[in-house]
């Protein structure tokens, strides 16, 4: 179909399962075990329900916002997806490009296909991006990767915690990932490569499962970047993180590829702000300590809810890939222009005309448990 005919998320993914190739589809849409959790993640959603406000002038209204203080069009950003090459030739850079174009953030993942400064340097003058760290067991390699990451003008450093090991992605385990693949990570000095079990197995052997606590004074000792954990999933951790001075938490289950059963970000958002206010006097959404979701957002209004709920913005993952694999750059264009869209509408019917008039009054979440 035409780009013009597409009209939402849904119409991304299901273009995509029929024009990408195999193995691709597979490293991008699979899931952990049974994929309960990449299911649950866009249904959790669905719990959650709106109290709109009327009689507000709603001619104008403004969903812009600002992230760890840097602009951004929406309260959402691209979050790291590995092996943009898979998909679409240009990988990453489609991401780099079409964000430039809308003003969005994107995070840049360790294992991209296209190289770190190949990415930096397709960003326009004053793009902001961030960068997705995984945790090499050689420290050394860490340091240089996160130093020079700094250097090249990188926002915020996310580092994943969710992935001591690598979850089972049966789909993509299916599949071989070939030496001579175009998409075969640029970086990361990572070695014992097992090619016979799919994309993401080959490339993760390097990643440090001895991660803990201790090493986040390893982090602030080598940067001044914000260091934000991506893949906190309870309100313990969470309130770890804040009392180490971190600048924030992802709730995320890594789009359920990693824990089957682990909760959504959207139910894990709710305890944690009802739980670092009663525990510290904390109020969300928070300049200090941000509080990010991802997993399963795949329209403006589940942007709206997180944010409702005290979320600074959320990260979008698949969608993006979807996009870019079935239309290049312009397909993340069109993505983006759609949640604008979807944005205008949906703040207007709610009656909030800017982000600070998203409060919790406007959503019902006593559907959500609260641990
Ligand atoms: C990911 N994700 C991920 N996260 C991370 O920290 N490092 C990584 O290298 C990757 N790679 C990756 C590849 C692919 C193909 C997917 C789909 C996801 C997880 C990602 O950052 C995010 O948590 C989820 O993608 C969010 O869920 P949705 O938006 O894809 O439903």
């Amino acid at each position: 179909p035409l780009l013009s005919e597409i009209l939402n998320f849904h119409d991304f993914e299901a273009i995509a399962r029929v024009v990408m190739p195999e193995k691709a589809w597979a490293y991008y849409s699979s899931a952990a075990d049974d994929e309960i959790t990449n299911r649950e993640n866009h249904a959790a959603f669905h719990r959650i329900w709106f109290r709109p406000r009327i009689l507000r002038d709603v001619t104008v209204v403004d969903w812009s916002t600002t992230i760890l203080g840097h602009k951004s069009s929406m309260p959402l950003y691209i979050t790291a997806t590995a092996l943009g090459k898979l998909g679409h030739p240009d990988g990453e850079l489609n991401l780099t490009r079409a964000a430039a174009k809308h003003g969005v953030i994107q995070m840049i993942p360790t294992l991209a296909s296209c190289s770190f400064d190949e990415i930096v340097d397709a960003a326009a003058p004053g793009q902001v991006q961030f960068f997705q760290l995984y945790v090499n067991k050689d420290r050394e390699i860490t340091k240089r990767i996160v130093e020079h990451a700094e250097k090249r003008g990188i926002k915020g450093l996310f580092i994943t915690v969710d992935a001591p090991q690598l979850g089972r992605r049966e789909k993509d385990m299916r599949q071989k990932f070939e030496a001579e693949d175009p998409s075969e990570v640029k970086q990361a000095g990572q070695g014992g490569v097992d090619r016979s079990q799919g994309a993401a197995r080959a490339i993760s052997s390097f990643i440090d499962p001895g991660l803990n606590w201790s090493d986040m004074q390893f982090f602030k000792s080598i940067t001044k970047m914000p260091l934000i954990l991506k893949g906190v999933q309870c309100w313990e951790d969470a309130l770890e993180a804040y009392d180490m001075g971190l600048a924030g938490v992802v709730l995320s289950n890594h789009g359920g590829r990693q824990l089957d059963f682990a909760r959504s970000g959207i139910e894990v958002l709710v305890e944690v702000v009802v739980n670092l206010k009663e525990k510290r006097g904390l109020s969300f959404p928070n300049e200090q300590f941000q509080l990010f979701i991802d997993g399963g957002v795949r329209r403006a209004t589940d942007v709206i809810k997180a944010v409702a709920l005290g979320a600074t913005a959320v990260g979008v993952g698949r969608p993006f890939l979807y996009a870019f694999s079935s239309y290049g750059q312009e397909g993340v264009e069109k993505a983006l222009r759609i949640l604008h869209d979807e944005f205008e509408m949906n703040m207007r019917l709610l009656g909030a005309r800017n982000i600070k008039e998203i409060v919790p009054d406007m959503v019902d979440a006593s559907n959500i448990h609260l641990h």
